[in-house]
C-alpha cells in the first residue's frame, strides 16, 4: 500500500474508533433520547421493574392535611419518576409508590376486569394553587372546599397520593360524579390496595374527620403492606390510625 495514503488512513481510523468508543454504535439509527424518559407501556413496565431498595430519607408514614402542611424540605428529598399513562399524558410520582401502583393496577385489571390509570398525580403547590383558582371558578367555593386541599396541604404534594380515572370499555371516566356512580368498580379495587402499601385516603362517611368529600379515586402510598391492611380492615382514616 502507497505511504501517503496510510498517513491519511491512520488518524481516520483512530479518530473513527474514538467517536464509536463514546458513543455506541447502537446510537448510530436511534435518536438520541438522554434528555428524556423512556416512555413504555405500563404493563411491560411492570414486568421488568426490580424492587426499589433503598430507603429514601422521608417519611413514607407523613400526615399532610389541612391541620398539617408538608413539610418545607420535602420536595427537595422526595424522588419522583416519571409515568407515561395510556392518554399519553406524562405524570410525576414517588417512585415506590410508582412501582407499587403498577402492580396494583395490573393486577385488579387481571383479578377484577376493573382498569384504572393514572390521572392526577404530583402536584407543586403552585399546580394546587391553579387547580383550586380554576375549579373555584367552574365548581364554587363550597365544592373547591370539599374536593381540593388548600395549596401547601395536599398530598398530592408528597407525590405518594395517585387519584386514578377508569377506563371502562375504552371510555375515560374521570369525573368526580361519574367515577362516584361507579362506586361498584372501586370497591373492587380497594380490596387490593393493602397489599401493595397503599390506603383509601377519604372514605365514605368520614368526611368530618378527614375534611374532605368521598373520594373513592385517591389512593395514598404509605410503604407498610402490614399497616394498609390494618387500616383498610378497620375502615378508618390515615388521621384516625395516627391518633391510635
Ligand atoms: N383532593 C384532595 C383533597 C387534594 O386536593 O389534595
Ligand atoms: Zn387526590
Amino acid at each position: 500500500m502507497n505511504k501517503k495514503i496510510l498517513y491519511v488512513l491512520i488518524p481516520v481510523l483512530i479518530i473513527v474508533a474514538l467517536f464509536f468508543g463514546t458513543k455506541g454504535f447502537g446510537t448510530l439509527n436511534n435518536t438520541d433520547t438522554s434528555q428524556t424518559e423512556p416512555v413504555v407501556e405500563t404493563e411491560t413496565q411492570t414486568e421488568t421493574q426490580t424492587e426499589t431498595e433503598t430507603q429514601n430519607a422521608y417519611d413514607y408514614m407523613i400526615l399532610v392535611n389541612k391541620q398539617n402542611k408538608l413539610p418545607e424540605d420535602w420536595e427537595e428529598k422526595v424522588v419522583l419518576k416519571e409515568a407515561v399513562n395510556k392518554y399519553g399524558e406524562t405524570k410525576l410520582v414517588e417512585e415506590k409508590a410508582l412501582e407499587h401502583f403498577y402492580k396494583l393496577q395490573k393486577e385488579v385489571a387481571e383479578e377484577e376486569g376493573v382498569y384504572m390509570e393514572l390521572d392526577s398525580t404530583y402536584r407543586s403547590v403552585q399546580e394546587q394553587q391553579e387547580l383550586w383558582d380554576d375549579w373555584t371558578v367552574e365548581y364554587g367555593e363550597d365544592y373547591v372546599k370539599t374536593y381540593v386541599a388548600p395549596p401547601g396541604c395536599s398530598e398530592h404534594h408528597t407525590g405518594l397520593a395517585i387519584d386514578v380515572c377508569l377506563d371502562i370499555d375504552g371510555v375515560r371516566v374521570d369525573d368526580n360524579d361519574d367515577m362516584i356512580a361507579r362506586k361498584d368498580l372501586f370497591e373492587k379495587a380497594w380490596t387490593h390496595l393493602a397489599k401493595y402499601g397503599f390506603i383509601l385516603r377519604y372514605p365514605e362517611g368520614k368526611e368530618d374527620i378527614t375534611g374532605y368529600g368521598f373520594e373513592p379515586w385517591h389512593f395514598r402510598y404509605i410503604d407498610d403492606a402490614e399497616t394498609a391492611k390494618k387500616i383498610m380492615d378497620q375502615g378508618i382514616t390515615f388521621e384516625e390510625y395516627k391518633a391510635q
